[in-house]
């Protein structure tokens, strides 16, 4: 069996090692005589493997006991809606727009209260993040809300806004990418379908203070109060999702920790963003200060010849690095579980590609 070179923005490429530990233990897991997709979600083998997640992600990130962490379902969409009806309790938001996925949040706060969008980068087409002198935040604002990564654009924040107001992460494509001091957030949240999981899961983690700003009026399933109450356990969840969060974050600790996979993440993408910049054929998307180490985003000089590209590359093993649909042009994912052979590879493949079409 061959397996492709794997440049997808998620789902995403899982690291290998975890990939067979899972096929491994998919019959019998731990001695059990069944599959952990066949097992309760209130056993002690579920416990440990939720118990053991939740312990991995705290040692990662180095996040304290005023954290609540939590195993959500719905993906990171389902926390666009949710969290404005848990902390808006009556207040404004502010809002910063870098991007597709920042504006899909604010549509979604919009439907739950009034936001203030502090910021906007149309005007230079979402290519980059804001300078803390460019927006200024409301003093009595209920929280502020940025997506620390935008897949679809391929920048990232480099510092985080100061703010008074709690400040809340969408940190779907970057979660555990590079070191960040959690404290500086009154929550976090994820889809695991890029860098720790599979998807229809989302990693929360909030102040637990926080959760309970949240009316009485909400439907259960929808306060973060309940979750952080069951232990992630208010309902079934992804428990499968949840034992390839914990399987990642044992690899992830094996590898050394974030500070290890940060470093290996910025040589990852100094190598292909040196590729791009070597040459006048290729054209990086977004403003070199704010480039993600996540999702690399260019083109080449023309719509045919990205679309040849595309072509091209899949035939040669290196799959999924047609830019969003929102946007076109290329753009490689390189998360966490993709090796540094399919970053070679790729730059290989482009030198060759230019050499015939430049
Ligand atoms: C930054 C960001 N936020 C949110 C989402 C939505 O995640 P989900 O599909 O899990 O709802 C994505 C998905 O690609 C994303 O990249």
């Amino acid at each position: 069996m061959a397996r492709v070179h794997n440049f997808c923005a998620g789902p995403a490429a899982l690291p290998l090692p975890v990939l067979e530990k899972a096929q491994a233990e998919l019959l019998d897991f731990n001695g059990n005589g069944m599959s952990l997709m066949e097992m309760s979600h209130r056993s002690k083998a579920f416990d440990e493997v939720i118990n053991t997640a939740e312990a991995n992600i705290r040692k990662l990130m180095g996040i304290s006991d005023d954290y609540a962490v939590l195993f959500l379902q719905g993906g990171a969409s389902h926390q666009f809606a949710m969290l404005p009806m848990n902390l808006m309790a009556g207040k404004a938001a502010d809002y910063i727009n870098t991007g597709a996925w920042a504006k899909k949040a604010i549509s979604e706060a919009k439907l739950a209260g009034k936001v203030n969008v502090v910021w906007d980068g149309a005007d230079d087409k979402y290519n980059r993040m804001p300078k803390a002198d460019e927006y200024t935040l409301n003093s009595d604002a209920a929280y502020v809300h940025i997506c620390s990564n935008e897949t679809i654009g391929g920048i990232r924040f480099t510092d985080f806004p100061k703010t008074e107001a709690p400040l809340i992460a969408d940190m779907s494509s970057e979660i555990m990418s590079r070191e960040l001091d959690v404290n500086q957030f009154g929550m976090i949240y994820a889809g695991a379908q890029k860098n720790i999981g599979p998807s229809g899961l989302a990693l929360v983690v909030i102040r637990k203070d926080l959760a309970e700003r949240c009316p009485e009026t909400a439907p259960k399933i929808m306060r973060y109060s309940t979750h952080i109450a069951e232990n992630s356990l208010y309902n079934t969840p992804n428990t499968w999702g949840i034992y390839i969060v914990k399987l990642v974050t044992d690899w992830l600790l094996g590898l050394g920790g974030v500070s290890a996979m940060e470093k290996i993440n910025e040589e990852k993408a100094k190598v292909l963003y040196d590729a791009i910049d070597g040459s006048d054929f290729w054209k990086p998307v977004a403003a070199k200060e704010y480039r993600s180490t996540m999702n690399v985003c260019w083109t080449t000089p023309n719509e045919e010849l990205d679309a040849k590209f595309v072509k091209e590359a899949t035939a040669a093993n290196l799959s999924g690095l047609k830019g969003h649909r929102s946007v076109g042009g290329l753009r490689a994912s390189i998360y966490n579980a993709c090796p540094r052979e399919a970053i070679d590879a790729l730059v290989n493949f482009m030198k060759e590609f230019e050499a015939k079409n430049g």
